[in-house]
């Protein structure tokens, strides 16, 4: 079927294409009774209006495009609604993309976002270092900021949570408990945020002394069914080998720890202690509340589009900047001292 444009309106209402697009956006402009024509036409034939060409026109879209990595994590869902609630304040609105932590599938979103012409774009990106993709979009004078990582030689402005700090938190609080044989269960390590908040960890233990051995039970995605699976291998493991502390790189992880855990006959905290990371709603409804480590989610998904909108509505320079929140630990019932002696 012909997609209905404005000359066939035109043609239908006996008007000139001037006048269908004074009544589409100055339509106090136009007649009553030629305006009444026109949209009797626009109804007759079913034109709908296309915005992204209206927008390339004018310069300018009210759409910003957050692309997430994983929209079945609440952390995100989390860090969109801290978004749109500035876009939508400021008239525009919010689209949310979803790269799965696929690289491919992220370079699609953006391929059609950079058509579009969007107002700005949010990104959490799948992989470190250089993206040429984004770059390309900034040199079409697309604003973007980086949500939840810093922007590295994009020099953009960024917000991110200190993870480092994050997976210091974690570690500190299962050594203070006493834990001297701690797993850390997460991945895939080229994610960013995985490698901080192990580094982290690994850095407080070293600093806290007392030969505390972190083991690394890397896993394919941050997810419950990875953190399900993690768990049935730890429960395989005779107990003198068996860490008396797990933390996991975030939550959806520590839930599926946590349900391994149980389905394989061990106790959370009396067998085994439990460290999460995000602090999502689920951390404190969990069977055993979580002890996890807290990130300002909305607050991260709040600044980062009220940066982006500084950039794309300041003809002025525009001075990008790099707003680092700082986590805190949110101790629950998960963490307690440990029952045994590892070997
Ligand atoms: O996307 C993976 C993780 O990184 C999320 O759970 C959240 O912690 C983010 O920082």
């Amino acid at each position: 079927m012909a997609v209905t444009g404005i000359k066939e309106v035109a043609r239908r209402a006996g008007v000139s294409l001037g006048t269908v697009s004074n009544v589409l956006n100055r339509p106090d402009s136009v007649a009553p009774a030629t305006r009444r024509r026109v949209l009797d036409a626009i109804d007759e034939l079913g034109y709908v209006r296309n915005d992204s060409a209206r927008h390339l026109r004018a310069g300018s879209s009210r759409t910003v495009a957050i692309v997430v990595l994983d929209v079945s994590n609440p952390f995100f869902t989390d860090v969109v609604q801290g978004a749109e609630a500035v876009v939508e304040a400021a008239g525009g609105m919010l689209v949310v993309c979803n790269s799965g932590q696929d690289p491919a599938r992220e370079g699609r979103h953006l391929a059609t976002l950079e058509e579009q012409r969007v107002r700005g774009l949010l990104i959490t990106p799948v992989e470190n270092g250089r993206h040429e993709r984004l770059e390309r979009l900034v040199d079409r004078g697309i604003p973007v900021v980086l949500v939840d990582r810093g922007s590295g030689q994009l020099n953009r402005c960024s917000v991110a949570v200190d993870d480092v700090l994050g997976g210091r938190l974690a570690a500190t609080h299962l050594a203070e408990l006493g834990h001297r044989h701690i797993a850390f269960v997460g991945g895939p390590a080229s994610i960013a945020q995985v490698a901080d908040r192990h580094a982290g960890a690994a850095a407080a233990l070293t600093e806290h002394g007392g030969g505390i051995e972190l083991e690394v039970v890397e896993t394919k995605a941050l997810s419950v069914t990875a953190g399900r699976q993690a768990a049935e291998d730890i429960c395989a493991l005779p107990q003198a080998r068996r860490p008396t502390a797990i933390f996991c790189a975030n939550d959806l992880l520590a839930l599926g720890v946590l349900q391994g855990l149980t389905i394989g006959g061990l106790r959370v905290p009396e067998d085994i202690s439990l460290v999460g990371y995000d602090d999502i709603d689920f951390a404190a409804a969990a069977a055993v509340p979580l002890t996890s480590v807290g990130q300002p989610r909305e607050q991260l998904g709040r600044t980062a589009a009220q940066l982006l909108l500084e950039e794309a509505d300041t003809d002025a320079a525009h001075g990008h900047r790099h707003v680092v929140f700082q986590p805190q630990l949110v101790v629950r019932q998960s963490t307690a001292a440990p029952r045994r002696r590892t070997r």
